[in-house]
């Protein structure tokens, strides 16, 4: 039986066309001397289940809606309590039967009453839609507007004809599905509503219909070049280059460019007969030559956030403070590039990437992932019904946009598989904008695009391909192409949870082939959304939270900024590895390299200083003059007043820090852009703590007494230590998996956690095997291992104590064949709860695992337990210190422990087990224990980016294999009271 409907036949959120009675899509501004008239705020709002639940009579004017509950516009009605969010990545969460869409379809009828000011003057106007998800109908006065997809794009209706002074009345009906779904696969939240401004904009007689700004720069001469196209024709006015020229006149003047580094914008105004534009013009030419992409002639690297717009209370509703606050982290963070993943943003994001400085790849509002789910069998953008969506899409994306100087890429799409509507849409704007080149993922053949560019390629790869010895394509014509071509990743270094791993490894390649322009690591923010448990607690919600039957989980939080846009530990890492200053020190001849890796700037912008420490305490600073090097130079400089005598047995380090000279559009002078560390060799001697040995001793109670020790005999535990209980310390290999170690379920072999708990790293069992107290050494030897498994460690504890310090020397052989990784090595030991402030030697200040330890310096700290949890959004493994030479536990009297170890340990403390970090799913599921855990690592494995990456680099691997490792506990006596 045939049921498809005739052509024609289908209601317009089915029908594959982008709509009906739209002006044509032009360039964006965001003042003029037009009025303008904001038509935010509260609308009244009535939710139906299905797009055919009411009729259209809510349009007609007198419809009363005054029982109609009341919506702010714009908002998203399922984040104002309105049915519920739903997550999935990959999957649509409805049948794949395009053009179709489910008869269950939430459908916002939304109204707005609105006067004119007194002094709008009448005549032509358009209704400006920036936003809405994902299909609505439009009427004015009761008389029908349109209808429009594309949620992300602009929607303009020309109304002035329709317009009275008083009492117009805007309606709009907004469907959750329409056939515009199938295109908007995104990885986010399906968020339906009118999200983004609505505007009323006056258009004046004569007023400017659309503006094509062409700007480029000769690197080689230093001039600008610059023509305006404008319908209808008018004047340009740029004061400072002394321009006042007709637009469509191309001159020639020299000119600063713009770059990302150096965003250099001229003021200019746009006259025509019926309006005033400001423009800000910026000069810059984007390139690819000779395989490399260059802007200006010269070569850039991306160091790049995948963003989308995001608030964990509001979704993706458009906020200026927002956008200004998540660029300016940007710019503090050494972040020089956005891919606008996977959409146009808000109009106003790209002004601020212009001003503030930001390379962007702007990526059109597509994506049709869900069809991989069936084969890319009906893929839209390989079926040409499809085409004029498609091309509808690129134009409003491009002609929206198409000003901004930070724009200096267009992308495509994201992950629709291949198609000719692609083809189309790179080719038509190749011809609209010829001067920017295109992007596009998903097709390996790269036949529309310019740059050859892959989401989470490996290192190893990725290394092939900068040397462009990448495995060849079968069409050889299409090998010799994008072999020629310059390579980004889109998306590389997966920042879901703890991680992302091995950036500094990636960073090494960009920095060393040519070819090899950077990448934007997935993804700038956490989409977890706020919520609130019964006794108020806030946590943030992910997939799953709010009953979806299909759902992607906490995949949909992956990003470098915690939901409330606190920094990860991921963007410091990130920040100190892309820093765009190498400095290298020599501490023995007082020596340091600086090399400029800035693509434009030279270094006059930075103060560069230096500290001398000693054992964490600071001997000695200064400045030192760094010459304005140019990028890509380096100079080899001598410290003016570096002491290079250390004291015997200390440790000394030195810091040297490229801050900012002067205050900036984003950062106040002093803002640290770049450092570096570096030890001078420690000299021997110096004071070393000695003794008399205690000897151990059974006791009464079946215990053994050494020093400051009490241990169970039997089992060879400690029980007390000065007194005070303790648990442990006990070997421990087990870490609550970390979202890399769960991997990904379409890649189970990576998939480390399945394999752990299978083996039961998790529920592992001591057996001891001998206790013998012999002289001044208590002997405690142990085997740990899993029911079921013939694998284990076999533990040999050596304890001795001399004066208040009791230390233990720790041999750990491992048994059988293991060919899994311990997620760590080390001891974990229960001590008293009221131990929680920690004071220590060695890294930090925050959390450091083996492959994202570059932003950990050798210091001394100080933090509550409290802070030195990090707050992953689905509780894992976190909080490490690396290489840690003590550190101190100690109650507000001063009364503590202390620990030293020998070699330097990875410090974790917490307030909850293991086994509760574990079973958590959100982080109000964390109670405070009655203990407080510290893990003394001897090491752990790497945390990598296998959440959607490459795995942890065999370096960063943690193989059972013999170690030896001690800790020295000292116990700590409160603080003498201070005398009256
Ligand atoms: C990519 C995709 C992103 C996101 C990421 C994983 O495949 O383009 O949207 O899903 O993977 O988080």
């Amino acid at each position: 039986m045939d049921v498809a409907p005739a052509p024609g036949t289908l209601p317009y959120y089915e029908d594959v066309s982008p709509g009906t009675g739209a002006l044509p899509p032009r360039a964006w501004w965001s003042v003029s001397d037009a009025r303008r008239l904001n038509l935010g705020g509260a609308w009244r709002f009535r939710l139906s289940a299905t797009a055919e639940a009411e009729d259209a009579s809510f349009a007609r004017p007198g419809f009363d809606a005054s029982h109609w509950d009341v919506l702010p516009v714009p908002s998203h009605w399922p984040l104002q309590g309105y049915g519920r969010p739903a997550y999935t990545n990959v999957r649509y969460p409805f049948p794949v039967d395009p053009p179709h869409v489910p008869t269950e379809n939430p459908t916002g009828d939304h109204l707005r009453a609105f006067d004119l000011p007194d002094d709008w003057p009448g005549g032509a106007a358009v209704l400006r839609f920036e936003g809405v998800d994902s299909c609505a109908r439009v009427w004015l006065n009761g008389e029908e507007l349109g209808t429009f997809k594309g949620s992300r794009l602009p929607v303009e209706f020309e109304v002035g004809e329709r317009l009275r002074p008083r009492g117009n009345v805007l309606a709009v009906r907004v469907h959750q599905w329409s056939s515009g779904s199938y295109l908007e696969d995104q990885d986010m939240w399906w968020l339906p509503g009118i999200f983004r401004e609505v505007t009323l904009i006056e258009r004046p007689e004569g007023a400017v219909c659309d503006v094509f700004v062409h700007c480029g720069y000769d690197h080689a001469t230093g001039l600008g070049t610059l023509r305006v196209d404008c319908t209808p024709g008018g004047t340009l006015t740029v004061p400072e280059l002394g321009l006042d020229i007709p637009t469509g006149a191309p001159v020639i003047v020299p000119v600063e460019p713009w770059s990302a580094e150096l965003p250099r914008l001229y003021d200019a105004e746009l006259a025509t007969e019926g309006e005033r534009v400001p423009l800000r013009i910026g000069f810059r030419t984007v390139a690819v030559e000779d395989g490399v992409l260059k802007v200006n002639g010269r070569r850039i690297l991306f160091r790049g956030v995948n963003r989308h717009e995001f608030d964990p209370d509001h979704g993706r509703v458009p906020d200026q403070e927002t956008m200004r606050r998540d660029l300016l982290l940007m710019k503090q963070h050494n972040v020089n590039a956005v891919r606008t993943s996977h959409y146009p943003p808000h109009p106003a994001f790209l002004d601020l990437c212009d001003e503030l400085g930001l390379w962007v790849v702007d990526e059109c509002d597509l994506e049709t992932h869900g069809f991989e789910e069936v084969g890319w069998r009906g893929n839209p953008v390989d079926d040409e019904r499809w085409t004029p969506a498609l091309l509808d899409r690129a134009a409003r994306m491009v002609e929206r946009d198409k000003n901004h100087p930070s724009v200096v890429m267009w992308s495509l799409g994201n992950e629709c598989g291949t198609g000719s509507g692609l083809s189309a849409m790179a080719a038509w704007i190749r011809r609209r904008d010829p001067a920017r080149p295109i992007h596009y993922e998903g097709d390996l053949s790269c036949r529309d695009v310019d740059v050859y560019s892959r989401m989470y390629a490996d290192h190893a790869e990725c290394e092939l391909i900068g040397r462009r010895e990448e495995p060849p394509q079968a069409d050889p014509e299409a090998d010799a192409r994008r072999r020629n071509m310059p390579f980004l990743l889109c998306e590389y270094a997966h920042a879901m949870g703890n991680g992302p791993g091995g950036l500094s490894e990636y960073q090494r390649i960009f920095e060393t082939y040519e070819r090899c322009q950077g990448g934007f690591v997935w993804e700038w923010i956490d989409h977890g959304l706020r919520h609130r448990t019964a006794d108020g607690t806030a946590y943030f919600a992910y997939g799953g939270d709010f009953g979806e039957e299909l759902h992607d989980g906490n995949f949909v939080c992956d990003g470098l900024l915690f939901p409330d846009r606190t920094p990860s530990p991921g963007l410091l890492e990130f920040k100190k590895v892309v820093q765009p200053v190498r400095i290298e020190g020599d501490a023995e001849r007082g020596l340091v390299t600086v090399t400029n890796l800035h693509d434009v700037a030279d270094l006059s912008g930075l103060a560069f200083g230096w500290v001398r420490e000693e054992e964490g305490v600071r001997t000695d600073h200064g400045r030192f003059e760094v010459p304005a090097l140019g990028p890509g130079e380096s100079a080899r400089l001598e410290l003016p007043l570096m002491p290079r005598e250390v004291t015997a047995g200390a440790e000394a380090w030195w810091t040297v820090r490229a801050v900012l000279a002067e205050d900036t559009a984003w950062a106040p002078a002093g803002h640290e852009v770049a450092w570096a560390q570096f030890a001078a060799r420690k000299r021997q001697g110096g004071r070393v703590r000695r003794g008399a040995p205690h000897p151990a001793r059974r006791a009464e109670g079946g215990v053994v007494v050494l020093g400051p020790g009490t241990f169970d005999a039997a089992s060879g535990r400690l029980k007390y230590l000065g007194g005070s209980l303790v648990s442990g310390p006990e070997l421990d290999v087990w870490r609550a998996p970390i979202d890399n170690d769960r991997g990904m379920d379409w890649y189970p072999q990576g998939q480390l956690e399945p394999k752990w708990r299978a083996l039961g790293l998790h529920r592992m069992r001591r057996r001891v095997v001998r206790v013998s107290v012999g002289g001044d050494v208590l002997t405690v030897a142990t085997r740990i291992a899993p029911a079921a498994s013939d694998l284990g460690l076999r533990v040999l504890h050596s304890w001795t104590a001399a004066g208040d310090r009791l230390t233990l020397q720790v041999r750990v052989e491992p048994e059988g064949d293991w060919t899994l990784p311990l997620p760590r090595l080390g001891l974990r030991m229960g001590v008293c709860p009221t131990l929680d402030r920690v004071r220590w030697y060695g890294g930090g200040p925050g959390e450091a695992y083996p492959d994202t330890r570059a932003a950990s310096r050798i210091g001394r700290y100080e933090a509550g337990v409290e802070e030195l949890q990090t707050p992953y959004v689905r509780p894992q493994e976190n909080g490490a210190r690396a290489d840690v030479r003590w550190a101190e536990l100690r109650r507000t009297d001063g009364s503590g422990l202390r620990v030293d170890g020998a070699p330097p340990f990875w410090l974790t403390a917490r307030p909850w087990t293991t086994e509760a970090l574990d079973a958590a799913a959100h982080t109000h599921e964390l109670t405070r224990g009655d203990m407080l855990w510290l893990h003394l690592d001897h090491a752990l494995h790497g945390v990598g980016s296998h959440a959607c990456g490459p795995e942890v680099l065999p370096e960063f691997r943690l193989t059972a294999a013999p170690a030896a490792f001690g800790f020295t506990f000292t116990v700590l006596r409160p603080a003498p009271e201070e005398s009256l």
